[in-house]
């Protein structure tokens, strides 16, 4: 390896180092609404800090940090504008990734510190902390549930067009989306295929709003809300669930999971799977 080699892998390795360091400064910038206030182009980080109530000087380093991976654009004279990069973060881009931020910015990225003791006893570590598992901890925490499905959904957006393009589904028949989420798979799926029945298994709390976006995007012409895991008209059973989710759905939780059934017109409504584009800071 030549010492140039040399010097770049190691560089390499710092940044990675510095990886949790960067998301913690990501999820502040996230948190006071930054890339939102950028919207219309350069501010000053006074400015900017004036409009947050944060101090100017901190939020400038923090910034200026941000601006060497790219997230801001450090303009000088104190302006910070957005890149590309940094306007992902905008909540209203296509697949944003602000609801990923919000959701590091509570327990999730805090969780993290607890990686070590993982390691060494084999443990889970939200069990560990808080005495349940993930899915019962969401449930009891509606804040952070909210934030996991939003990240979870916008997550979707960016990945359907390929998983549609790699999964083939047989024609005809009901698809079966089990903790489906917010319903934005099932959503892209039947929008795609009209005609088709899909059923959607999840958390009551969930299901409600898969409910709510299957209905908005147009794809529930018929839609049935059921509270427990069976259902005449999904014909769906909790035991064939078990099988289905490979052991992810235990028994206790699985009782209290809602089914959501559709069935999609035959005609796909114009324009329901659209998308537009950031247009934010350029
Ligand atoms: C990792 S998320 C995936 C969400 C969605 N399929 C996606 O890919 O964006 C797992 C989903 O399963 C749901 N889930 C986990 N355990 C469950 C259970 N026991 N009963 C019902 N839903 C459950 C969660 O609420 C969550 O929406």
């Amino acid at each position: 390896m030549t010492n140039g080699d040399h010097v770049a892998t190691a560089m390499r390795m710092r940044a990675l180092l510095h990886g949790h360091l960067v998301s913690r400064a990501l999820t502040v910038v996230a948190r006071l609404g930054i890339v939102e206030l950028l919207t219309d182009g350069p501010l000053t980080a006074a400015e900017l800090a004036s409009r947050t109530g944060v101090d100017p000087a901190s939020l400038r380093r923090l910034l200026g940090a941000l601006a060497v991976f790219e997230v801001f654009d450090d303009l000088g004279d104190d302006k910070f504008g957005v890149t590309p990069l940094g306007a992902t973060l905008h909540p209203e881009c296509p697949g944003s990734t602000l609801p990923t931020a919000l959701l590091l910015a509570q327990d999730f990225g805090e969780i993290w510190h607890d990686l070590a003791e993982t390691v060494r006893d084999g443990g889970d570590a939200i069990q560990r902390r808080f005495g349940v598992g993930l899915f019962e901890h969401l449930q009891q925490n509606l804040e952070l549930h909210d934030a996991f499905d939003r990240s979870q959904a916008r997550g979707m957006e960016l990945e359907a067009a390929e998983i549609f393009e790699y999964v083939r589904f047989d024609a005809g028949g009901t698809v079966v989306d089990i903790g489906g989420g917010d319903g934005s798979l099932l959503a892209e799926f039947l929008t795609r295929q009209p005609g088709r029945r899909g059923v959607l298994l999840d958390v009551p709390a969930t299901a409600d709003r898969a409910l709510a976006n299957l209905e908005k995007a147009g794809v529930a012409d018929q839609a049935e809300r059921s509270s427990r895991a069976t259902s005449s008209r999904s014909g769906l059973s909790a035991e064939r669930c078990t099988c289905c989710a490979m052991g992810e759905f235990n028994r206790s939780l699985q009782h209290r999971a809602a089914v959501v059934s559709v069935a999609a017109p035959r005609r796909p409504r114009p324009g329901s799977s659209s998308r537009g584009s950031c247009g934010v800071g350029y």
